[in-house]
């Protein structure tokens, strides 16, 4: 069995700043800290995946500019494979983040060289990896034409598929058949589903359209509420880990991208689903998005209840 990743999805440079609140239309503030580090949620599910223990490639494009040496290093050090990163002609993609001080972030996101992953370039990293790879994670921050093509193509080739539907848009019906795993948070699921996720009940009311419509399993995450998972055999809970959450940035990107590292390895779906909470919940005590992205031990260290110095 493969116990690789392919993550097919998008890779930005993030600038971000740090305020006490957000200014108001018009207005402006004075912040108390700038960063500038490897973002998107495709870098970052590669990153969580690779610091999960997973050999881990991320098929993306970034441009030819000053944030192509920031992103790559972001990469490169985290142990990502870049063989299926591609140069294109043009910018970077950037992610334009505020963070208050309770942790809350809005974000705007310029895709400019993400537009440029295609279908071809998706077939040529899953032939790439074939036999080496037996994940495949996907989200929205590509070309939704590129996403629904890597669900169908990875299937096709027998990778298990595993949609992060962030930032939620309207897909095509015929798409669901070809997801395994799907793992809105509550507001994806609300706006994909058009049921108001609020708690676990209507969490599982989501849960359920998805696999109407052929996904084999809906994993709707609930933020400090923890996540439900409906399957045929029925809807369960999982409770969050408790920490104090300083930047929820990335968490999303953290679970899936720990799951499926997780589920590459053969872990079994419980214990793949509790390593994703735990990362994710280790993403939000700090600041950031691909810095923020916690490592095996750490994650092995929550679940045992006995959190690392500094950590949590
Ligand atoms: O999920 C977090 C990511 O969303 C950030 O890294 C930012 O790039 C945005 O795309
Ligand atoms: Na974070």
């Amino acid at each position: 069995e493969p116990h690789g990743v392919l993550v097919v999805g998008s890779i930005t440079a993030d600038v971000t700043a740090f305020s006490a609140r957000f200014p108001r239309r018009g207005e402006t503030v004075l912040g108390d800290d700038f960063t500038l580090v490897l973002g998107g949620k495709g870098a970052n599910q590669a990153v969580a995946a690779a610091r999960a223990g997973a050999p881990t490639w991320l098929a993306g494009c970034v441009g030819r500019d000053p944030f192509r040496e920031i992103v790559m290093d972001g990469l490169r050090s985290h142990g990502v494979e870049l063989d299926e990163v591609r140069t294109v002609d043009g910018r970077t993609g950037v992610a334009h983040i505020r963070v208050d001080a309770s942790g809350e972030n809005d974000i705007v996101i310029t895709p400019l060289a993400n537009a440029d992953l295609s279908p071809a370039m998706v077939d040529a990293s899953i032939a790439a990896t074939a036999g080496k790879a037996g994940v495949l994670l996907l989200q929205l921050e590509v070309p939704a034409a590129t996403t629904c093509h890597a669900a169908k193509a990875g299937r096709a080739a027998g990778l298990t598929v595993v949609l992060d539907p962030a930032p939620a848009q309207p897909l095509p019906d015929d798409v669901w058949p070809h997801i395994d795993l799907v793992t809105p948070n509550e507001s994806e699921a609300t706006e994909l589903t058009g049921v108001e996720v609020t708690d676990a009940a209507s969490a599982e009311r989501a849960g359920r359209w998805f696999l109407d419509r052929g996904v084999g399993h809906a994993l709707i995450t609930l933020g400090a509420g923890g996540a439900v998972s409906v399957t045929a055999a029925g809807a369960r809970h999982f409770p969050a880990y408790e920490v104090t959450a300083v930047d929820t940035t990335a968490a999303g990107d953290a679970f899936t991208g720990s799951l499926g590292a997780a589920l590459a390895a053969g872990d079994d779906l419980e214990r793949a689903i509790n390593r994703g909470m735990a990362a994710g919940a280790l993403a939000t005590t700090r600041p950031g998005a691909s810095p923020s992205l916690p490592g095996r031990d750490e994650v092995d260290a929550l679940m045992s209840g006995t959190p690392l110095e500094g950590a949590a």
